[in-house]
């Protein structure tokens, strides 16, 4: 399999992991938020605030659209954004460019995480940050699940193991094990 897709919640550190597989195994490495914001001269906080969410989220189709249907044998690790997969069409769209695991993590983990003044993350925008965490969480777990070939739990793993894990799957050496 050339493309592993890595989904996962805000926090959950798909760019994070991506980036170090993909510079671990000298492979290409796409961040979809990057893409979008590259294509539009603007950040994600921007697009949201001009255009609103459903704007976004039509971007974050259209990429999927322009990938499926350009699809190459390169490999390469996608970390899409956390609210991609919430839409049926798009994870049909997922399912077919590549290897999509789920980068799973308990709320109170990805709570820490997100802590703090961080103005880049406009689902997250404003009070009440944990009970939005808790609320996002819940609506999307079935979509997360629903799209992933793997689910790999990280919360209690450091980053070599979870790098090597991914490693695994991207060559194939986990057939059969869809919860690691
Ligand atoms: C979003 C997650 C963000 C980004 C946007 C919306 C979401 O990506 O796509 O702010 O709805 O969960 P990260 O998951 O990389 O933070």
């Amino acid at each position: 399999m050339e493309k592993l897709i890595l989904e996962g919640f805000m926090g959950s550190g798909k760019s994070t992991y991506g980036r170090e597989l993909a510079k671990n195994l000298l492979i290409k490495f796409t961040d979809t938020d990057c893409e979008i914001e590259k294509k539009n001269q603007k950040t994600i906080a921007n697009i949201f605030e001009l255009y609103g969410e459903e704007a976004f989220r039509n971007m974050e189709t259209d990429y999927l659209l322009e990938k499926s249907a350009s699809l190459d044998k390169v490999e390469e690790i996608i970390s899409i954004g956390g609210g991609m997969p919430v839409r049926s069409e798009n994870r049909e769209l997922m399912k077919k460019i590549g290897t999509v695991v789920y980068l799973k993590a308990e709320a109170d983990f990805l709570k820490k995480r997100l802590r703090g003044k961080d103005n880049s993350r406009p689902m997250l925008a404003g009070d009440n940050k944990d009970e939005k965490i808790d609320r996002l969480l819940e609506e999307r777990e079935d979509a997360y699940l629903d799209a992933a070939d793997y689910v790999l739990h990280i919360d209690k793993k450091d980053l070599d193991s979870v790098i090597n894990e991914l490693k695994g799957i991207l060559h194939g050496r986990r057939k059969g094990m869809r919860e690691l």
